[in-house]
């Protein structure tokens, strides 16, 4: 499984402060009728109906999907702006929205998710208020701005993050602050999959990246490991980076063996540990590393 989806608690406490904030921004502006009727008559999106679904779906967005899709599902550098996708937008309380996570698209990234009905209602009301609210970009300021203590993320870097065991502030990560800006190295921190391109380059396919997830199959004697091009119920295909060939095998049952790998393990498992405070913190002392 590629996300980790064992939620702690502890962390939900923190959250919700931002999210709160969010909400009361966003019920804020719901109430009071757009500021240029004129222009927005015509294409608004339906204004939200429940709003406890609303604050529900939007604390799941952000403990869940918040990690690639941003935390207010705007778009992070792992994964598009989900208040633009057509799926989100032809979605109808949840349900091709669900039918969609079922699947993922394991090859681009993109988890799957097996989520009950009700957190799929939740999920749609959330993100269809997100479309409604998105004509006003003040509410998303809100949540963008990056504060912290670089000497508390510097602590937990070295301690409780245990991140020194991979990454050195001198050797791997140095000068990382001028590398990206703040918005773009929180994602790089969160699921670093994949590089990111210099604008108006097209990302070389995730499968030729180091950080790609892979699978091992085992058919007739035989094993080969490779990245992910495509795995359904029906096919698996790797791509070997030696030989910089793909091959595929057809799948049926558990004939060949799959097993699937994930070089960035450490930061999945990181995911639904993060609070908001350490992030934050982190992220000024990433931005520090010159
Ligand atoms: C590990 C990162 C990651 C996580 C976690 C994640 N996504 Fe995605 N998601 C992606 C990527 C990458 C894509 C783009 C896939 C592609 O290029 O086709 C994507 C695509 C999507 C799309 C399709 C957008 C479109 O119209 O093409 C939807 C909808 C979506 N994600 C919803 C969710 C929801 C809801 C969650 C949480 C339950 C979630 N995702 C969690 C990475 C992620
Ligand atoms: C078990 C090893 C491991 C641990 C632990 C780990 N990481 Fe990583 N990290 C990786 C790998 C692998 C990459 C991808 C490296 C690459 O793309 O070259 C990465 C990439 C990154 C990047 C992106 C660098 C860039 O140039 O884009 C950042 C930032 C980062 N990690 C921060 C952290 C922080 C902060 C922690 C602790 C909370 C942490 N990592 C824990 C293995 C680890």
């Amino acid at each position: 499984m590629v996300c980790g989806m064992n939620v702690e608690r502890r962390a939900r406490k923190e959250r919700k402060g931002i999210l709160v904030l969010f909400f009361f921004a966003a019920s804020a502006f719901l109430s009071v009728s757009p500021v240029s009727p004129v222009s927005l008559v015509a294409q608004q999106p339906e204004a939200p109906t429940d709003p406890a679904a609303v604050e529900r779906g939007g604390q799941l967005l952000r403990e869940q999907c918040g990690f690639c899709h941003g935390t207010n599902a705007r778009g992070g550098s792992g994964g598009p702006d989900l208040t633009r996708s057509t799926i989100v937008a032809d979605d109808e309380n949840g349900k091709q929205l669900g039918a969609f996570l079922h699947e993922g698209r394991l090859d681009r990234g993109m988890p799957k998710f097996d989520l009950p009905p009700s957190q799929l209602t939740d999920l749609s009301a959330f993100l269809h208020a997100a479309i409604y609210a998105n004509a006003n970009r003040r509410l998303y300021k809100i949540l963008d701005i990056v504060v912290g203590d670089p000497k508390a993320g510097e602590a937990y870097f070295q301690g409780a993050g245990r991140c020194a065991s991979c990454h050195s502030p001198t050797r791997d990560l140095k000068g990382l602050g001028g590398k990206y800006d703040p918005v773009v190295l929180q994602g790089r921190l969160l699921l670093p999959r994949g590089r990111v391109s210099p604008p108006g380059e097209p990302a070389p396919p995730l499968y030729t990246d180091p950080t790609a997830i892979k699978a091992t199959v085992t058919a007739g004697g035989e094993t080969a490991t490779g990245a992910i091009v495509r795995l359904t119920d029906f096919e698996v295909t790797i791509y070997d980076s030696a030989s910089q060939r793909q091959r595929s095998w057809l799948r049926n049952g558990d004939t060949p063996k799959v097993v699937i790998t994930d070089p960035l393990q450490a930061h999945v498992e990181q995911l639904p540990k993060w609070t908001d405070a350490e992030m934050h913190n982190m992220t000024a002392y990433l931005m520090s590393l010159k």
